[in-house]
């Protein structure tokens, strides 16, 4: 990796901060200073320094985040907010981006990671990760639609997977896939002539949103919940 994205992901400085201290010769490799930090380095096999203090490679970071309507899971977006914007400080800048996708007004359980194999992994179609959503529907659903949907129905040249429903109320349920479509849910309803009012995670690979965890908030994953990905970890 970079040395200059070790240091910034390390949280010990910005890139033009460690330009700085680079110029200063307060950057070493195995003793030897270094100018260039574009260079290289192995952080589990090279002895990096940042002002004479020994430089870690940042350990991997899982967050769990209970995501607001009305911001976009992405890294940088022009016309919305992203989801990273609700990050304090240090961790806007240790490589962190979502791990998978929930649409604007789509609220509920997302996963923030650094570790793009695990996340790789997670998103994979082949692994069939599970991923269940509570969601409102602007019309009763009909037993046999509801039968359609769990078989799978065309969203538009793509046929969706077997899933499963359960119906709490004529209107709401919650609905287990394990795929991810773009604006899938939306098209399944509307494949049936219904619409989603509401749409919210609560599970993901066996993770469940936490329930102490308002809009907007995050917090680390648990050792009990990092156990859940371990299937997915490098
Ligand atoms: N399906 C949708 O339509 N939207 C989401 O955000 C997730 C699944």
């Amino acid at each position: 990796m970079r040395i200059d994205r070790l240091l910034s992901e390390a949280g010990l400085a910005s890139r033009s901060e460690a330009a700085r201290a680079a110029r200063k010769g307060n950057v070493t490799v195995n003793g030897e200073v270094v100018r260039d930090l574009s260079r290289h380095v192995d952080p589990e096999r090279d002895a990096v320094l940042f002002c004479g203090e020994p430089v870690e490679r940042p350990r991997n970071i899982f967050l769990m985040m209970n995501k607001p309507e009305g911001y976009v899971s992405s890294t940088d977006d022009p016309s919305a907010p992203t989801v990273l914007e609700l990050l304090s400080g240090r961790l806007k800048n240790v490589g962190l981006f979502p791990c998978g996708r929930l649409d604007k007004y789509t609220v509920g359980l997302l996963i923030l990671t650094n570790d793009g194999m695990a996340a790789h992994r997670m998103l994979s179609p082949k692994r069939h990760v599970e991923k269940v959503y509570r969601f409102l529907l602007a019309h009763p659903l009909l037993s046999e639609d509801e039968a359609l949907l769990e078989a799978g129905v065309d969203i538009g040249g793509y046929v969706t997977a077997p899933c499963s429903i359960e119906m709490e109320t004529p209107c709401e349920g919650l609905i287990t896939l394990t795929e991810g479509k773009y604006h899938q849910i939306k098209r399944m309803a509307e494949a049936v002539g219904n619409r989603i009012l509401f749409l919210e995670r609560v599970m993901f690979a066996g993770i469940a949103l936490d329930p102490a965890l308002a809009r907007g908030e995050w917090r680390p994953l648990s050792a009990e919940e990092l156990t859940l990905l371990s299937p997915y970890l490098s």
